[in-house]
């Protein structure tokens, strides 16, 4: 079960064992964007269990039958399908949905007019997620589109340019890492009826009920 922990940090815990995932609100560039996107993630697989079988698959084929084992940076690397179950999950659950810039010069658009320098401009990554050009029928949970390359900047959940995130390096060993310890042990379960959760797409997409899920112990 979550639960909040202290200032803005939350606690899930199953049976006997604990994983704090801390995000205090002064810190929402950080650890709090990577909790957000953790649970998102875990509803999803909740959600698609065909798909969380397959990201099991791939952790039992990383590591060679032996889960208790610690992930090290090659075992990361090899882990494919579960970054794109979390890059799918950001694109259908954006954890930052907007992202704003003051632009310093003209900007041009494709039918001519322009954009005057100094105009404060709103980037909806919320909406770039679920361009059809892009992603065919973006209204679809498929991970499988993260396993070809897409266009440079069609999808930036972290940004782009000198100013994108500076910690998405860690995020990423971070969350793949929690992920696979969690997933290796645990069978994610929808929650109980009537507590889907309700998203807010604020700046940071939130749950207004939280996210409720339940856990299954895996037997080895
Ligand atoms: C899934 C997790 C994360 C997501 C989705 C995320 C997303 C973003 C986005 C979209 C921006 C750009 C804001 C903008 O362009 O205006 C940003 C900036 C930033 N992020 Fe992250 N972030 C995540 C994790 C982290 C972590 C783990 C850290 C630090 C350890 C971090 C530190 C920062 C900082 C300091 C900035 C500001 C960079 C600047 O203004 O130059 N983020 N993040």
């Amino acid at each position: 079960m979550w639960r909040r922990y202290g200032k803005g940090n939350f606690r899930l815990t199953v049976g006997s064992e604990d994983w704090v995932f801390l995000s205090d609100a002064d810190d929402v560039g950080g650890h709090y964007t990577m909790t957000m996107t953790l649970s998102h993630t875990l509803y999803c697989l909740a959600k698609y269990p065909e798909v969380q079988e397959r990201v099991y698959e791939e952790q039992l084929s990383v590591f060679n039958n032996d889960i208790s084992k610690k992930p090290t940076q090659q075992d990361l690397s090899e882990m494919k399908y579960l970054e794109a179950v979390i890059k799918e999950s950001l694109r259908v659950i954006p954890t930052i949905t907007k992202i704003g810039r003051q632009l310093k010069n003209d900007v041009v658009l494709k039918d001519g007019r322009i954009v005057p320098a100094g105009s404060s401009v709103i980037i909806f990554i919320e909406a770039m997620s679920v361009d059809p050009k892009v992603f065919s029928q973006p209204e679809d949970y498929n991970p499988d589109r993260f396993l070809n390359n897409l266009p440079q900047f069609a999808f930036v959940p972290f940004s782009a340019g000198p100013r994108n995130c500076i910690g998405f390096r860690y995020a990423w060993v971070a969350m793949k890492t929690t992920l696979s310890n969690i997933l290796r042990n645990y069978e994610i379960l929808p929650g109980e009826p009537g507590t889907e959760p309700q998203f807010k797409y604020r700046i940071v997409t939130e749950s207004a009920n939280g996210v409720k899920l339940r856990l299954k112990k895996r037997k080895h």
